[in-house]
């Protein structure tokens, strides 16, 4: 099995905060996510400002689009952008249209979708998929379970390059241990982390044990 990625997500409400955190972590991950909320915060100043700072990362602009995909998509692009995030719900054409700006899309998964609908992304040529627990869902009580597990298998055999995100630890990961994970994506367990730095080197070090 591949060895998962490390994605932090940058779920700041301002620039200056989220600089404060990837300027420690940002050679540590293997991806760097300009958060929804950051995005809508600070828009492309942010994703230029720290593809400046990171000109080999990949970074993410997670802008959870709905419409207008090739607008938004060549303008995180031409910030220096490498992915961006579409909502499951937004039509194909939007997905479609996004594709032709980014080098990937990652559909994220919220809410209701079905394998029906998987099964139409991966013929556009849609190669990622992020299963989410909401941040909204975890302060409702929600947690990790089997049922999160079998969904993300499901995906893996579709054919998906499959990232989870939400409320993660390290102690979360053995959960995964049989799956076949592209990245997990890391907001808090990182950012609110006293040691941001010794936070992420917690899960680099899961990964490699779990995976390496
Ligand atoms: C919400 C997100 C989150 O920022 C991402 O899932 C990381 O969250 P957390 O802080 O729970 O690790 O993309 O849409």
């Amino acid at each position: 099995m591949i060895q998962p990625n490390l994605q932090i997500a940058l779920y700041h409400n301002s620039l200056a905060e989220a600089l404060e955190d990837i300027e420690q972590v940002g050679k540590i991950v293997d991806t760097i996510e300009v958060g929804t909320i950051l995005c809508l915060q600070e828009g492309k100043k942010a994703i230029r400002c720290i593809r400046e700072l990171f000109p080999d990362k990949q970074i993410v602009a997670d802008t959870k689009c709905a419409d207008a995909g090739r607008t938004v998509a060549r303008n995180v692009a031409d910030a220096g952008a490498d992915v961006m995030t579409v909502i499951c719900c937004a039509s194909l054409a939007t997905m479609e249209a996004a594709q032709t700006q980014v080098k990937q899309i990652q559909i994220e998964l919220y809410g209701d979708w079905t394998f029906e609908q998987a099964e139409k992304w991966l013929k556009l040529g849609i190669e990622q998929a992020i299963y989410h627990q909401s941040r909204d869902s975890l302060l409702a009580g929600e947690s990790w379970g089997e049922k999160d597990l079998e969904k993300v298998e499901q995906l893996v055999e579709l054919g998906f390059k499959v990232s989870v995100t939400g409320g993660l630890s390290p102690e979360i990961l053995p959960l995964f241990k049989d799956l076949s994970i592209y990245s997990f994506i890391v907001g808090r367990g990182i950012t609110a982390s006293k040691e941001p730095l010794l936070a992420a080197e917690r899960f680099k070090t899961e990964i490699a044990r779990i995976w390496g």
